[in-house]
């Protein structure tokens, strides 16, 4: 998704904008550029490609000044090309970043166009540039230009504006798209997220929805989207910076599977008294709401979604009140009955998702409350829900979501749990719950420990187009988990059944060449699951079993068994999830593949 960095200060900017994209870089993006106010006129660089590409340009053309905007284009309308890289200017004197989608841009072309604006890119960001330069060619300042050209833009938006004859000032907008002010002394800048400006400051204020800014070295100011002048919080970063760097690690992906001990611990941390889950960790008012649930609905898109399916599973069976799961992009566009009581929970590692965040806005009116399972504080989810539950699992930079979901899932029982304590669930029930989870972290540690068998067993599948993973109960959704992961980071057809969906269809495209994977603990499913996989052996496939018992499942000649340590049923879908997570990793380092960055894939999908 595209990334936005802008700095004003009394320093060169250029090397701070060049290191702000890098630190977007996991957020997907296919060109970058820059441009920088040089003292007499603004200079601009743009490259296809990687950020290293520009980085190279500035090499050998070095900008020179102390006011610039930056920016990683993840494409939209028009090609990744050098032409179609931001910023986009207005002749020579105005330049433009825009993080988001202008839905009317076709009209609003069509106008400019009309009154003779040539335009040199099929992006949608090029009217918001001419719009500026109009409105400016009329008298207005850069900011009343901003001001003026966001009432009249439709769609979602963060901008970084910069104009010749305002050389101290720099301008910037948010509807529907993130972008955070970083409070710097003497020097001030822009960014999508506070990860890009972290070499500079750990001080950030959060614009809200339709606010428009105006940075100068040694100020900001700041109207709400009535005009208004406001005031808003300056916070500071609570993630340590440290946790962005890859350390020890190859991938950041290899180093958010093994910061999982950790940071479900963190999920847990200050939530978990004795013998019960403490409800305060949910706000002052969750109480109250949590009274009132008759039924959920969950909303969610990719990752997060499966963690929403397995959440399905226990709230029914623990709550014993109704829990419907849908994926966010299907939710928002169709008539949806909610019940009286209905708690709608929406769940995301970054909390920007567009989708999300729009079915969010289209309940907003019908629900009881909403409650977010968020894992970036500060995030348009978090400060649009009634509630949330901070994941708490720190950045995650991989686009391949790992430690994301496994403290999305904690946070999800914790969340059962107090539902459940208003419902069916007893008080020793939820105590023993509550021990297990405080089990989980040396479990993921012994799991973790089978990483080079792991490893092994994934060369397997290097040479493989397709592969199926199964599952029932819980570790269906886990399966479902298993199998985006490998096709998202190694490029591995994978799909997911319900074991028992098995022998409806799927089972006709079984044969040597399709690796069967199967998640398979030792619960009260394990019986039905074998005769599944009895049908796959049946056809010449290939198994690959993460087991809770080897004597239960046996390895022989084309079953591959890998024990994981006996653990309370309730946390089977957390601990299994490691070893496909760690399947998938080392499946796509075989096959060389950008595991941190796949193609095609954005870490935070902020536009439809
Ligand atoms: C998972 O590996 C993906 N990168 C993707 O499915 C992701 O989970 C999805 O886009 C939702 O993102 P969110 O959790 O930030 O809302």
């Amino acid at each position: 998704m595209c990334g936005i960095v802008g700095a004003i200060a009394a320093r060169p900017v250029s090397e701070i904008l060049l290191e702000g994209l890098r630190r977007l870089e996991y957020r997907g993006y296919d060109s970058a550029g820059m441009t920088v106010w040089d003292g007499s006129q603004i200079k601009r660089l743009r490259r296809a490609g990687k950020v290293q590409a520009l980085g190279d340009a500035l090499a050998e053309t070095p900008l020179d000044g102390q006011l610039g905007i930056a920016h990683t284009r993840w494409a939209t309308h028009g090609k990744p090309t050098e032409n179609n890289a931001h910023p986009h200017m207005s002749g020579a004197r105005l330049a433009v970043v825009h993080n988001g989608i202008i839905e009317n841009y076709e009209s609003l072309k069509r106008d400019l166009v009309a009154r003779g604006y040539e335009f040199t890119s099929d992006t949608d960001t090029e009217v918001i540039a001419h719009l500026l330069d109009s409105a400016i060619s009329s008298g207005a300042s850069v900011l009343d230009a901003v001001r003026d050209c966001v009432a009249q833009l439709h769609g979602a938006f963060a901008l970084g504006v910069m104009h010749q004859d305002y050389p101290g000032e720099l301008i910037t907008a948010r509807k529907g798209s993130p972008l955070v002010i970083g409070v710097g002394i003497g020097e001030n800048f822009i960014g999508s997220d506070p990860l890009a400006l972290l070499q500079v400051t750990d001080r950030f204020i959060y614009l809200e929805e339709g606010d428009v800014a105006r940075l100068r070295r040694l100020g900001i100011e700041i109207w709400n989207s009535a005009g208004e002048s406001v005031e808003r919080p300056v916070l500071r970063f609570e993630h340590g910076s440290g946790s962005v760097d890859k350390g020890e690690y190859k991938h950041y992906m290899l180093k958010e599977i093994y910061e999982q001990p950790r940071v479900v611990h963190a999920a847990m941390e200050g939530r978990l008294g004795a013998e019960r889950v403490l409800e305060e960790a949910f706000g002052v008012t969750a109480p109250a709401i949590f009274d009132q649930v008759r039924q959920v609905q969950i909303v969610a898109c990719g990752t997060s979604y499966h963690a929403g399916l397995i959440a399905k599973y226990w709230i029914e069976d623990l709550a014993g009140i109704p829990c419907m799961v849908e994926v966010a992009s299907e939710f928002r566009y169709r008539k949806v009955v909610l019940p009286k009581g209905t708690l709608f929970i929406s769940i995301s590692q970054s909390g920007e998702t567009a989708d999300t965040l729009a079915a969010l806005r289209e309940v907003r009116d019908r629900i009881l409350a909403s409650l977010t399972i968020c894992n970036v504080p500060g995030s348009s989810l978090v400060r649009e829900s009634d509630l949330c539950l901070m994941t708490n699992a720190g950045p995650e930079i991989g686009v391949a979501s790992t430690k994301a979901f496994t403290t999305q899932l904690v946070a999800l029982l914790m969340t059962t749990l107090v539902l459940g304590r208003r419902h069916e669930l007893t008080p020793e029930t939820e105590a023993r719950i509550v021990a297990d989870l405080k089990t989980l972290p040396g479990l993921l540690e012994q799991v973790l420990g089978l990483d080079s068998a792991i490893e092994k067993m994934a060369e397997a599948f290097a040479e493989k187009q397709h592969a199926l993973f199964l599952g029932r109960g819980t570790l269906n959704p886990v399966a479902m988990e298993g199998a985006l992961k490998l096709k998202e980071i190694s490029y591995i057809h994978a799909e997911a059944y319900a074991a028992g969906e098995l022998k409806h269809g799927p089972l006709a495209l079984v044969d040597k060449d399709m690796p069967v994977v199967t998640v398979a603990p030792r619960n009260e499913m394990l019986d039905k699951l074998k005769a599944n996989l009895q049908e796959v052996r049946a056809r010449g496939g290939e198994l690959f079993v993460f087991a809770g018992s080897r004597q239960e499942v046996q390895p022989e000649e084309g079953v591959q068994v890998l024990e994981l340590p006996p653990m309370p049923g309730i946390l089977e879908p957390i601990v299994y999830t490691l070893p496909l997570q760690l399947l998938s990793y080392h499946v796509a380092v075989l096959k060389g593949t950008d595991v941190d960055q796949p193609r095609n894939l954005a870490k935070s999908v902020t536009v439809e």
